[in-house]
């Protein structure tokens, strides 16, 4: 059976993850990759811009693409002008809403309390928790039992309601008790808090030398449109990608690495004509979803949910998110892996006129109190001209933005497997596979002498030595040829190419397939390009 528990524990037992700065208690949010978890890090980074930047021919239209395109690639700093992130937004709108525990002094993020109802004797209390789903329900019992003094032999007086639900969709909060409190109605009213992490820049130190951690990298794509332009000839339409660090202060970091403090994005800016937005959009929610059943997240764990034409700003013809079922999430919930936006001419106006009031239609600047704009632009004209028709206007974008720490956890709870597999006396045994697409499986091929001696270790160095320089292998001569596989199994490594008796006479190895536990074998000249073309499924 799947669990979070189970995946969290060999995430560190294997190197996958592990908590910051562990050995000084840890720090909440934040998440090291050990040297399995770099490896498969990169490899995903290195898939999408493969698949999305470097790989994309721009002479040819992709299948339902609405016509050629171009992409090119931006790498920007972390650390922008403040105004940045007046013009965008985040200055005044990035927030989640909070709430305080009166009782407890803690902080949590509205919509992330969950609970259940809980009555005994006819007076009914929504007990709030923040435990995993896999305890919530006993964790809810357990606390609506302390609250009303029941013993355990009383437990079936207590009725506990199937339905887990967030706090946020109560009418209000005076029944509940919060996740640390003892008594009801502990909790403040929601209240709004900025996630940006707040950093100084300079010695100085003073109110002008303060700006922000970016909170996403989409921003740098969009300051520099004009330089992309004026240096790389492209022309509309085309994208611009970004793989890069993101802060986020957020309230309540939780399920593993889903919600991080600091985390990776990988972005594309896509800016087109007005009127071919609504097919550009269409094109890249369908892509993007393709994209993860290519590297091996299945169709029944993942969705594509469209936002309510209510959720969305006016000048946007659509958002959808691409969600993954999480084995920390409920049956039947999903979270989000990506979100593919239509944002309109919003982020380019906002840059040149000054912040946009986003509620205006057609869209105008917002202004302060004095009359004037609220948030200055940049006052750089970062409008396009059609050099066929000589139009001039300012592109829509669509933006399809996925967090690279959500992919390798999504990847990673797909992958985890057991299943039964002989050990080296033949017996049956429980075994744990991570089932990772041989793109992204950290170790391609692990390369074992079967035993020892008889030259049998100097053939497999000799193959490691060669396969090392183009792949990412791994030599392993200790223990028992079963052992030796078991660990390549919970490592995600695809392939075993194991030197046996038969090699020293006719230069064949066997190559040991993980998910089919099928042998061939290969000549060892012909690795190279066995191993190349079953990567690159
Ligand atoms: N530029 C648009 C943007 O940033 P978003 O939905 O806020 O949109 C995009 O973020 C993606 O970034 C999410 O779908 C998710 O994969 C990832 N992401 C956002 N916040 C995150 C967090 N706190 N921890 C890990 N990943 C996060």
């Amino acid at each position: 059976m799947k669990s979070m528990e189970k995946i969290v524990s060999l995430c560190k037992r294997r190197g996958f993850l592990f908590q910051s700065s562990e050995i000084y208690g840890g720090i909440q949010g934040f998440w090291d990759y050990g040297p399995l978890g770099v490896e498969l890090k990169r490899n995903v980074k290195e898939a999408w811009w493969q698949d999305m930047i470097a790989g994309h021919n721009e002479l040819v239209a992709p299948n339902d693409a609405p016509g050629t395109f171009e992409m090119v690639g931006l790498d920007c700093t972390i650390i922008m002008h403040p105004q940045v992130w007046k013009c965008s937004g985040h200055f005044d709108l990035f927030h989640d809403h909070m709430v305080d525990c009166r009782e407890s002094k803690k902080r949590y993020r509205f919509d992330q309390i969950r609970g259940r109802w809980v009555e005994y004797q006819d007076k009914k209390i929504f007990v709030a928790t923040m435990a995993e789903q896999e305890q919530e329900f006993d964790e809810v019992r357990r606390r609506g039992m302390k609250y009303f003094k029941l013993r355990s032999k009383d437990a079936e007086k207590l009725s506990v309601e199937d339905l887990s639900i967030t706090i946020d969709k109560l009418d209000d909060t005076t029944q509940v008790l919060a996740p640390d409190a003892k008594t009801l109605d502990t909790l403040t009213e929601p209240r709004e808090y900025n996630l940006m992490f707040k950093t100084t820049v300079g010695a100085l130190g003073g109110e002008d030398d303060y700006t922000f951690l970016r909170p996403e990298t989409a921003q740098g794509i969009f300051v520099n449109f004009k330089n992309v332009l004026d240096s790389s000839r492209v022309s509309l339409p085309f994208g611009i990608g970004q793989i890069g660090k993101s802060f986020r202060n957020e309230i309540t970091p939780r399920n593993f690495t889903f919600r991080s403090r600091e985390f990776e994005q990988m972005e594309i800016e896509f800016f087109c004509p007005p009127d071919q937005s609504h097919a550009w959009y269409g094109y890249w929610r369908d892509r993007r979803l393709a994209w993860y059943k290519s590297l091996g997240l299945s169709d029944e764990s993942l969705i594509m949910r469209e936002h309510h034409k209510d959720e969305l700003a006016h000048y946007s013809v659509g958002t959808a998110d691409i969600e993954y079922a999480f084995p920390f999430l409920p049956e039947g919930e999903y979270g989000e892996l990506e979100g593919i936006a239509h944002r309109g001419d919003f982020d380019l106006r906002s840059h040149m006129e000054g912040k946009l009031d986003p509620k205006t239609e057609p869209m105008t600047v917002e202004l302060g109190e004095n009359g004037k704009p609220k948030y200055r632009g940049s006052g750089k004209d970062l409008s396009y001209r059609d050099e066929a028709t000589n139009e001039k206007y300012v592109p829509h974008v669509i933006e399809p933005s996925a967090g690279a720490d959500r992919g390798v956890l999504a990847f990673l709870c797909e992958a985890y497997t057991e299943d039964e597999a002989p050990d080296e006396n033949g017996n049956m045994q429980t075994r744990v596979v991570m089932k990772l697409h041989p793109r992204l499986a950290p170790i391609k091929a692990a390369i074992f002498p079967l035993v020892k001696k008889d030259g049998m270790p100097e053939v497999a160095q000799a193959i490691y030595g060669t396969l090392k320089k183009q792949f990412n292998v791994f030599y392993d001569e200790k223990g028992a040829v079963g052992r030796r596989y078991r660990r390549q199994d919970e490592a995600g490594t695809p392939f075993c190419i194991t030197v046996d008796t038969q090699t020293m006479t006719d230069q064949t190895v066997t190559i040991r397939d993980r998910d089919t536990l099928e042998q061939s074998r290969v000549k060892i000249d012909d690795l190279t390009e066995v191993l190349t073309r079953r990567i690159n499924v």
